[in-house]
This record gives C-alpha cells, structure tokens and sequence, in this order.
C-alpha cells in the first residue's frame, strides 16, 4: 500500500464509523497518510472543534514498517481525536529519529489526560539515540498516566540504557 490507499482505508473506516478494533497496516509505505489531519484540534479534551465521526472502538494501530518519518508522527496528535479509546501504538521499524521521537511527546501528553491513556508503545528499531530514548522516558515519568509497557529494542542506546532494557514496567503497570 502507498499512503494514498491507507488514508482512503482510514478515512472509509472513519465515515463508516467502523467497529474495528485492531488496525494493522504494517510492511508498507504510507509516509504522508495522515497529513489531512494536521489542520484538527491537538487535543482530546478540545471541543473548539466538533467532532462528527471517530473510530470509537480501535484499540490496536500497528504502524510497524510503513516508512513512517518525523512529519507522520507529528500528525498523530491530531489524529488522537478520532481514535480515543487507542492504546496500543506500534511504531516500530521506521525510521522516525530523534526528532521523530519529540514530535511525539505533545501526544503522549495529551493522550495521559484522555479518558483512555496509552497503554503500550513500541519502538523498536526507529534509529533512536540514548538522547531521545532519556527525554522521551522523562515526558513518559511526568505524565499522568505512565505507559504499562514500552519497547525501544534494536536502536542506538549503548551511553545509558542497558542492552537488556527492552521492556519498562512502571510499578502498578
Ligand atoms: C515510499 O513512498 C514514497 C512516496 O510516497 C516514495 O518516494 C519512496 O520511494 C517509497 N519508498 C520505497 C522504499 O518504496
Ligand atoms: C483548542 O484548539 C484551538 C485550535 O484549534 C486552540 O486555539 C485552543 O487554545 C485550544 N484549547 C485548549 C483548551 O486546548
Ligand atoms: C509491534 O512490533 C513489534 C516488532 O517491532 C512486534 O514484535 C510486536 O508484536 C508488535 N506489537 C503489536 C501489538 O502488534
């Protein structure tokens, strides 16, 4: 699939208001699939902007290996909105860096404050640095509800976090 054919697969499911709960789009090359969403409200809590349809029921997004660069992850914070109750986000084997890893911080944040937090983030294999991995666990630490489980195996992390260090369990996650 090319990101054209996802966002029609999104947007159909979208306006069907779809039932679905596990979306797995993984092994294709949809970077650019949700930039349609950039202009919508960042916010699960903002009604400045109303909302008509969503994908109430989705879970699980798998994103693994869909070529998914810093700019797709940007967008996921507005397309927060129309997938409320997600919890399991699988962004592993892209290659999102650092700054990719940033651009999602704004949305850890405002989905700690949903109604239904994340609850399970992979990252693993996304050419992150220790740098990024340390200030994306730090956003994690000070959220309101932490992840239950984190992967962030398979990046560059040798200055501070243990090669073992696949799995982070909060107490109480
Ligand atoms: C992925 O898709 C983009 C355009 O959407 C294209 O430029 C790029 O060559 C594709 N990459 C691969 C590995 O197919
Ligand atoms: C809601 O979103 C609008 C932009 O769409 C923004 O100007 C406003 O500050 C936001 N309000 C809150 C409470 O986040
Ligand atoms: C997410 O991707 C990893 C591979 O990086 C895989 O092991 C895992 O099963 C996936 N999780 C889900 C919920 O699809």
């Amino acid at each position: 699939m090319w990101w054209k054919t996802a966002k029609l697969v999104f947007d159909t499911l979208l306006e069907a208001e779809s039932c679905l709960q596990v979306l797995d789009l993984s092994e294709n090359n949809i970077t650019g699939w949700l930039s349609h969403f950039k202009w919508g409200s960042p916010s699960c809590s903002n009604t400045s902007r109303k909302i008509s349809k969503s994908l109430k029921s989705l879970r699980v997004l798998n994103l693994r290996c869909n070529n998914l660069q810093k700019d797709d992850v940007d967008c996921l914070k507005y397309a927060m909105v129309y997938m409320p109750n997600l919890e399991v986000l699988n962004l592993s084997e892209n290659p999102l860096q650092d700054e990719g890893i940033r651009n999602l911080f704004p949305y850890l944040v405002e989905k700690s404050k949903c109604e239904t937090p994340l609850a399970e983030l992979h990252l693993e294999n996304c050419e992150l640095s220790c740098d990024g991995v340390s200030q994306l666990l730090e956003v994690l630490a000070a959220t309101n509800v932490p992840l239950k489980s984190l992967s962030i195996g398979d990046n560059h992390l040798t200055r501070l976090v243990p090669r073992e260090l696949e799995v982070v369990k909060w107490p109480g996650g």
